[in-house]
This record gives structure tokens, sequence and C-alpha cells, in this order.
């Protein structure tokens, strides 16, 4: 049997590929590079070209491939974007999930992982936020995979597949061997962008906002490595193949760090200084958004191996310098 992983040619679908395979899965991509890259496929691993709400294709590459579960990366991802274009997320991350999931139910797939991500919590009232709090996205990106939460309730209690939902929280480094790492030129995320500052790729950053009700005055936020987090995927297909229950977790360490302290750890590691402009806020920003992070733990029996910020940073900057390089300066 194989496994499909959607967006397998992005940064977190592609470390997902390099985890099934060092767990000698058998793995078929469905990506549209519309912002994965062939290069991160690897070598003997069929990359299938194509969308993913293509019905008719993902029957084709299901039968062929004697798929028994997906991995569902494939998605947009930028929350300013999904509040300018509504329709755009609900089109892509909502309806074309619906038909990979007809598919996957009429070709008796047994389950499905799904990337969901913390933006379903919007503005949690109290952190760490446990999984049973009360859901309030507060904007589409998060609705629009909330639904598609809903969507796999409802299906499997209707046709018997199991599935796992895991809420992201801050997805952030890079494979430990090298292999990969986010490759996204435009990516808006703090540590990308701090690591970019740093080797002079952007002049400066910018801190979204110092005024908030937090110790130094700006977000707090759970990084988690995104090795840990792919594992944390692996096993959860291990536990529904042994007959687990359907399940939801939350997918960061339990605990956050400032906006001021990344940026601090960000200088310590790469021993460079770069500007920094305090600006203000970012729309949409909640202040805090730290992860209860025991279900998972409970559950899937997952420890994390990288929870350091300075590990995490390292990681991120070595592989920004090798993306750099390999596209020749
Ligand atoms: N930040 C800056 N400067 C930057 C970039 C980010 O100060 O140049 C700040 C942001 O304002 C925020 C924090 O760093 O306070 C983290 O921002 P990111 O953009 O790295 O990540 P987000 O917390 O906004 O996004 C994450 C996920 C989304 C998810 C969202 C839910 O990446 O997919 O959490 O809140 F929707």
């Amino acid at each position: 049997m194989s496994v499909l992983v959607t967006g397998g040619a992005g940064y977190i679908g592609g470390h997902m590929v390099l985890e099934l395979l060092d767990a000698g899965e058998k793995v078929v991509v469905l990506d549209d590079l519309s912002t994965g890259f062939a290069w991160a496929v690897p070598d003997g691993v069929p990359l299938i070209v194509g969308d993913f709400g293509d019905m008719a294709l993902v029957d084709e590459i299901v039968r062929a491939h004697q798929i028994d579960a997906i991995a569902h990366f494939a998605a947009k991802i930028v929350v300013p974007e999904s509040v300018a274009d509504p329709l755009l997320y609900y089109a892509n991350n909502t309806a074309k999930a619906r038909n990979l999931l007809e598919c996957a139910v009429r070709n008796k797939v047994k389950h499905f992982i799904f990337s969901s991500t913390a933006a379903v919590y919007g503005e949690p009232k109290t952190n760490p936020v446990t999984e049973d709090v009360g859901l309030a996205p507060i904007n589409p990106y998060g609705r629009s995979k909330l639904m598609v939460e809903w969507m796999l309730e409802d299906t499997a209690k209707a046709c018997g597949l199991t599935y796992a939902v895991l809420r992201y929280f801050n997805v952030a480094g890079a494979d430990p061997k090298g292999r990969l790492g986010q490759s996204t030129p435009q990516a808006t995320h703090l540590i990308k962008v701090a690591v970019q500052a740093a080797l002079g790729h952007r002049k400066g950053m910018d801190v979204f906002g110092t005024d908030y009700p937090t110790p130094d005055g700006t977000c707090i936020r759970d990084y988690i490595q995104v090795t840990d987090l792919v594992r944390a995927h692996v096993q959860a297909l291990a536990y529904l193949r042994s007959g687990g229950a359907s399940l939801t977790c939350n997918c960061g360490y339990g605990h956050g760090r400032s906006v001021l302290e990344v940026i601090k750890v960000v200088k310590k590691v790469t021993g460079i200084d770069f500007e920094v402009r305090l600006s203000g806020r970012r729309p949409g920003d909640p202040a805090a958004l730290v992860a209860g992070a025991d279900r998972i733990r409970a559950v899937l029996g997952w420890q994390p191996r990288y929870d350091d910020l300075e590990v995490i940073v390292r990681q991120a900057f070595e592989w920004e310098r090798r993306l750099h390089n390999r596209k020749g300066g």
C-alpha cells in the first residue's frame, strides 16, 4: 500500500514525504507546483503534477497506486490573502477538499490525515489552548480549514474511514539532514523573515506590534520544528492503521516565545546584527497562541526532539543560506 501526499512538493508536505520514506513507506505526491517545487520531491517518488480537487485524476492515482491513506497538505495558507479573496480559500481549501474526500470514500481509502491550523481557535481567551475549547476562527483561512474538519467528522461517521486532524501552531526550522526547508520566496513567517534579514536578503525587518498584553508587548507563539511536526503525522498514521479512533490534536510544544525573543535568538545564533523596526500591529494577529499539547503525547506517544529555539533557528538559517547558494546567490 502507498500513502498519497497532496502538497508533497511544499514545505511541510515535503518534510512528510522524507519522514514517510525514512519510515519505509511507499509514497506518491500530488502537487500542482503553484508554491511547491519539483526538486523537493526525492528521486524515485512519483510526482503527479495536478489538482487535488480533480476527481478523475485522484480516482486514477488512488487505484493505480493502491492508496490506503491520504495525507492532505495542499492548501492556500496566507491569512491576509484569505481576507482579501475568501472565495479563493473556500474553493481551494474547502470545496476541493470535499472532492478529495469523495474520492477517498468511493475508493475505500481507509485513513485521512488533515493539516489543520491553530487559526481555528481565533483569539483564544486563555492559553495554552486545548482541543476542546470553542472554535471561533476570525479569518476565512481558519474557517476554510474548520469546515474540512467538520466534513471529515461527518464523513467518518457515515463511511467508516478514520482520520487525524492535526492543528498546527507555528511551524519552523528545516530538515536536520539539510535536505529541505522553507523555500517560498515571499514567505511572511517570522523566523524565515528574520534569517533573511540576517543574511542581508532583505533590508532589516519589522516587529508588528509592541503594545500587546504580553510581558514585552510583542506577540507570543508556540514554534514547532517541522520534522517533529511531520513525525506526529507518521505516528498518527500508524495509530489509525492499528485501529485507533479518529483523532483531533494540537501540534505544538506547549510553551511560547515572543517576537522580540525570537529575534534575539536569531541574532545570537547567526552572530549577525540587523535592523529591527518597531512597527504597528498587523491586522488579525492574536496576542498569544500556545498549544495545549498533552493529547498528542498521550494518544500518539509523540516526543519532540527539537524543542529548542536555537536549534530551530540554526536549521532555518542554514537552509536559507543553502537555498540562496543553489539559486546562484
Ligand atoms: N511577525 C513580525 N514580523 C514579521 C513577521 C511576523 O513581527 O516580519 C510577527 C507576527 O506579527 C506574529 C508573529 O511574528 O506576531 C508570528 O507571525 P507569523 O507570520 O510567523 O505566523 P502567524 O502566527 O501569523 O501564523 C501562524 C500560521 C498560520 C495560522 C496562524 C494562526 O503560520 O497558518 O498562525 O494565528 F493561520
